[in-house]
């Protein structure tokens, strides 16, 4: 039996609009035929009412790429994603109304839902095989079942595509244990199961609850992700190779989690709660997202890739084109950034009053640093300050002095006192990525529950926003003045070529970077990722801005770029992948 579909996933908002004609024909050259993308709701409309379908959001421009490229395309619109992205997709100003519930038949949310299916699934629509286009499935919600029960919701997000013209096959994904499928399938939407290893039972589990669907699965998963603080995650090329081709010995469709992962640039990165219930402990999710996919981060083919291109050749009738060789990297080189600005010294975006402090959400910030000032009443003893609900890490200064920092999952409280009359408390709050997975989504940024001094709560603040999206409005030349705080700091790459490069930071601890006013993402010492990518055309000839935020200090200013990746000491993991139990 040969199966219908050889597909793999690549996010069109993972990959620069420039190099997607690249990473397409690495997916045809791998062996497939055709490319699964989820469509990221915060990513198009970002700020409630604000839609965005140009540019790095062009999913229709990425569709027709692929069409040109001999790919079919699979389309899961959401709303919800998971997929290591920021809140699992949903837009961050979600969780300024307090009154919708996520992922349910809940009238607030689905109106929001609404708006947003009116205003992109247009673009996969009139791309449908249906009426000539490439695109021939698309996907209700998301492993819904590992989430909820609302039958209701997910008929309802299924009609919701149906009214709006989808009208090529749907499915369902879930992982493949009973109480998933359970919450997860829904009539008239044949099913798709999820998996990383033993693919016999997972299609027997799925033919016991939808005998007569054609089997599929939606996300075999060949690699994994990381978090920030543990080990690099890989998988062996020759047993993903292994469990691929059991996979198509079954005659069912496939789609590789990942083909190509990219990176989560910006503050695009999600995060998970540990634990078998995803409630425990806080895991932001780097930078990369590498993911030890067959095509690596910059487009490259690796070992993996060559051992799926052997067992696709045996399902493929078409003939499969060679990889593209790879151009080369940026030489390596050193940059000083000698140019420095406090960010305190930058003007904030926003400043609010509010007597308990408002959430970013609340704010308006999708991401990057709040200054919450207080004045605490004294005199008082050494009590513990606590910040309940801290999300995610935290500066705190009493009257200008460094006095703690302190994070989400670690040390959320530490002794101050007030000798004198009165001192003045700033809480300086970085947000990390929203969870984006399980009973955790919702990730509320700022200072959640409260501050409290032993079990008074304090009262009366103002709230200063810095996000750290766009940087073009930095005041610099500032003359630098002594304080407390993160410090931007600036330096020119010189390039001859335009290249891909890899940046690391070996001797600075917590921030972001910036290639011409791009922001490349987070790093942070405690690893596993050491070095960031930077995608070529990001540069050009000549002269090139690199600006970091260094949030906890540096002693030496002086950035790396170096000809390979590092993404951590690693472990070879036989199957890492979702922890459902029966
Ligand atoms: C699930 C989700 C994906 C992704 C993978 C892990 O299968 O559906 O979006 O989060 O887990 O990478």
């Amino acid at each position: 039996m040969r199966p219908v579909l050889l597909s793999g996933a690549l996010h069109y908002f993972r990959v620069l609009p420039e190099q997607w004609p690249h990473r397409l024909a690495m997916l045809r050259a791998m062996g497939l035929d055709t490319v699964e993308t989820y469509l990221a709701w915060n990513l198009h409309e970002p700020e409630r009412g604000r839609f965005v379908l140009g540019g790095r959001a062009d999913v229709g421009r990425f569709l027709d790429l692929a069409a040109d490229a001999g790919l079919d395309a699979i389309v899961r619109p959401g709303p919800y994603i998971c997929a290591e992205w920021d809140n699992g997709g949903l837009p961050s100003w979600l969780l300024a109304d307090r009154s919708a519930r996520l992922r349910c038949h809940d009238r607030a949310y689905l109106g929001h839902v609404a708006r947003y299916f009116d205003a992109v699934l247009p673009a996969v629509v009139e791309r449908q095989r249906t009426r000539g286009g490439n695109v021939v499935m698309v996907q209700v919600e998301n492993e819904y079942g590992a989430y909820g029960t609302d039958r209701r919701y997910l008929e309802w997000v299924r009609d919701a595509l149906r009214e709006r013209g989808v009208d090529v096959p749907l499915r369902t994904s879930d992982p493949p244990t009973d109480y998933v499928l359970a919450g997860g399938v829904v009539p008239g939407v044949a099913a798709a199961v999820n998996f990383g290893h033993d693919p016999e039972t997972a299609f027997a589990t799925l033919a016991r609850y939808r005998p007569d669907d054609p089997p599929m699965c939606m996300e075999f998963w060949d690699g994994w992700f990381d978090h920030w603080g543990e080990r690099h995650s890989t998988r062996d090329a020759a047993d993903a190779a292994n469990v691929l081709e059991r996979i198509l010995a079954t005659g069912a469709s496939v789609n590789l989690y990942m083909a190509h992962g990219g990176t989560n640039f910006g503050t695009t990165a999600g995060a998970n709660l540990g634990g078998d219930e995803s409630t425990g402990a806080y895991q932001p999710t780097v930078t990369s997202y590498d993911y030890n996919a067959p095509i690596d981060e910059r487009g490259a083919p690796t070992a993996k890739f060559h051992a799926f291109r052997e067992v696709l050749a045996k399902y493929q009738a078409r003939a499969i084109p060679e990889p593209e060789a790879m151009p080369p990297v940026l030489p390596a080189g050193t940059v000083r950034l000698d140019e420095t600005l406090r960010l305190l010294d930058v003007p904030p975006a926003k400043v609010a009053e509010a007597v308990v402090p408002p959430t970013f959400e609340e704010l308006g910030l999708h991401h990057g640093l709040v200054l919450y000032r207080t004045r605490v009443p004294g005199p008082r003893g050494a009590h513990d300050l606590h910040l309940d609900g801290l999300a995610d890490r935290a500066h705190v200064y009493i009257d200008g002095a460094l006095a703690a920092v302190l994070e989400r999952s670690g040390e959320t409280s530490a002794p101050v006192g007030v000798p004198g009359g009165s001192a003045t408390l700033e809480i300086l709050v970085e947000s990390m990525g929203r969870v984006n997975y399980g009973p955790g989504l919702g990730d509320r940024k700022g200072l959640v529950g409260g501050v409290r001094h032993a079990r008074q709560f304090l009262h009366g603040w103002t709230a200063a926003t810095y996000p750290v999206d766009d940087i073009s409005h930095l005041p610099w030349g500032r003359r630098d003045r002594a304080g407390r705080g993160p410090v931007f700091h600036r330096g020119v790459l010189d390039v001859g070529e335009p290249r891909d490069g890899y940046l690391a930071l070996p001797d600075w601890t917590k921030g972001y970077a910036w290639v011409n006013g791009f922001c490349l993402g987070r790093y942070w010492d405690r690893g596993p990722q050491r070095t960031l990518y930077v995608p070529w055309p990001l540069l050009r000839r000549g002269a090139n801005e690199l600006v970091v935020l260094e949030l906890d200090g540096v002693a030496d200013p002086v950035a790396e770029i170096r000809t390979t990746p590092d993404l951590g000491a690693h472990r070879f993991r036989r199957t890492r992948c979702r922890t459902v139990r029966s």
